[in-house]
């Protein structure tokens, strides 16, 4: 357990800290800045959380002379009242954060967890580096060897001005990537901007993407700049550009190769300096030889290319990322569940994920949501796809002789109705906090159907 000091005067704070973050932590006290600046001598202390207003010695001095002692061991303040003099002040004097009393005890919990891990001391590089691309502003997870090759890539071509295509199925994290490109560029400074190419109608994007000029067409009344403008001196991470229209592709074509671009109705050229990322889940080679996509273009974009493996060529990432998002969504009130049964481990492992690292997200959210345990059960992992894992695949093909289609769908139907049904359940009693008669009104059923529901699933 890593030890951190306490430094108040008053005995009820170090008692409600005790309560509060004693299992978590070996949790030390001083009722005063004398008695903090001796107790900080041992080296084995990760962390000191203290107030500012105490008798005798400052807290601000106390900070100060911290410091001295020891510069690399972060200290948060708490202080009763937010005054911009203590924080500024505290700041300059190296604090780690500022808090202000009464405390919200899951915030500060999380800041504690953050500054311990910023300051925990790197592991020895072991074969794989660990996490690679762990930085809190672009959380890449994952440590399997096809990961460990993105991130060198993304390494190698960041700071490149390089234009990135960006390919995988859907939910493997392109746009993650695309921001991470981004983030180690030169240009972090300036904006990143993004555009489905294909949610929006080809005329509209037209203009989000080039801009116009007063007048260019009925309903212009200002003249108006486009993505490619508004992310100058940044990246425009232009997404699912298999699906750009194809005059579209020329004009983009135009700006790759002459960086710049005319906005709608407008006579002069304007000069652009932007680095264009873009993704698709399609096929780009395939839709060159149907003629769907410029060549061209193709080669204009694909100065270097990531490949995002799905997440079914990463089986050691699943329990990572299924950990990691876990955190992420468990409940604030940390009753939720800590971790998982080995059965439902092996269900996540044995799943294709067809949806890939979203949809590994989505069945933990809703799963933390259906968990009632310590621990997410097999159970409450509800699955969409059926695996095509081998020894599923044996089991569901090929039908047994005389198998018909309405015979397979009555055994089956029954079963994704069934779960679906209990995720429901579960989830309005989850949002009504259990309360029968406003679940059954979420759900549009009587209380009665709901009472025999909830029997029926063990809820
Ligand atoms: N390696 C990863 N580590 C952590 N989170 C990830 C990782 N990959 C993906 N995610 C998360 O999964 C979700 C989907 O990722 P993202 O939107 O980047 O996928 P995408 O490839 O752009 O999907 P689509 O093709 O559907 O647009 C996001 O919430 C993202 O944060
Ligand atoms: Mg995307």
């Amino acid at each position: 357990m890593e030890k951190i000091l306490i430094v108040d005067d008053e005995r009820n704070v170090h008692y409600s800290f005790r309560r509060v973050f004693g299992n978590e932590y070996e949790v030390i006290s001083a009722f005063s800045g004398a008695e903090a600046l001796e107790k900080a001598t041992d080296e084995t202390l990760r962390l000191v959380l203290m107030d500012v207003r105490m008798p005798g010695r400052d807290g601000l001095d106390t900070l100060h002379a911290l410091k001295q002692l020891r510069p690399e061991l972060p200290v948060i303040i708490m202080t009763a009242f937010a005054s911009a003099e203590t924080a500024i002040r505290a700041t300059t004097l190296d604090a780690e954060d500022y808090v202000v009393k009464p405390v919200d005890v899951d915030s500060l919990k999380r800041l504690i967890a953050t500054v311990l891990r910023r300051r925990a001391p790197q592991p020895a590089p072991a074969e794989l580096p660990v996490v690679a691309l762990d930085n809190s502003a672009v959380p890449i997870l994952g440590h399997s060897r096809v990961m460990q090759e993105v991130y060198k890539i993304i390494g190698k071509s960041a700071a490149r001005d390089v234009t990135v295509l960006i390919t995988g199925e859907s939910g493997t994290g392109k746009e993650l990537v695309a921001r991470a490109l981004h983030t180690y560029s030169r240009r972090d400074k300036g904006p990143f901007l993004a555009i489905n190419c294909a949610a929006i109608p080809e005329t509209l994007l037209e203009s989000e993407l080039f801009g116009y000029e007063r007048g260019a067409f009925s309903g212009a009344t200002e003249a108006h700049p486009g993505k490619f403008e508004l992310a100058h001196g940044g990246t425009l991470f232009l997404d699912e550009i298999g699906d750009m229209p194809p005059m579209l592709q020329s004009k983009l074509l135009r700006v790759l190769q002459e960086r710049e671009l005319y906005r709608l109705g407008a006579r002069e050229p304007r000069r652009v300096d932007v680095r264009i990322i873009a993704a698709t889940n399609q096929d780009l080679e395939s839709l060159i030889r149907s003629g769907r996509f410029r060549e061209d273009l193709y080669y204009r974009l694909n100065v270097v290319r990531i490949v995002l493996p799905p997440l079914r060529e990463r089986e050691q990432d699943v329990l990572l990322l299924a950990e990691h998002f876990l955190r992420l969504h468990r409940r604030s009130d940390a009753q939720g569940p800590q971790g998982f049964t080995d059965d439902a481990k092996r269900k996540l492992l044995e799943y294709s994920w067809p949806g890939n690292v979203r949809e590994l997200e989505n069945v933990i959210a809703a799963a933390v949501l259906h968990a009632r345990g310590r621990l997410i059960t097999a159970e409450d992992l509800v699955l969409t796809e059926v695996s095509l894992r081998p020894a599923e695949a044996a089991a569901t093909s090929p039908p047994p002789a005389g198998t018909t289609l309405e015979s397979l769908f009555a055994q089956h139907a029954g079963n994704v109705f069934a779960t679906t049904e209990r995720l429901l359940i579960a989830m309005a009693l989850d949002l009504s906090r259990c309360n029968q008669v406003q679940a059954a009104r979420l759900l549009g059923i009587s209380r009665n159907v709901l009472r025999d529901r909830m029997k029926r699933y063990g809820l």
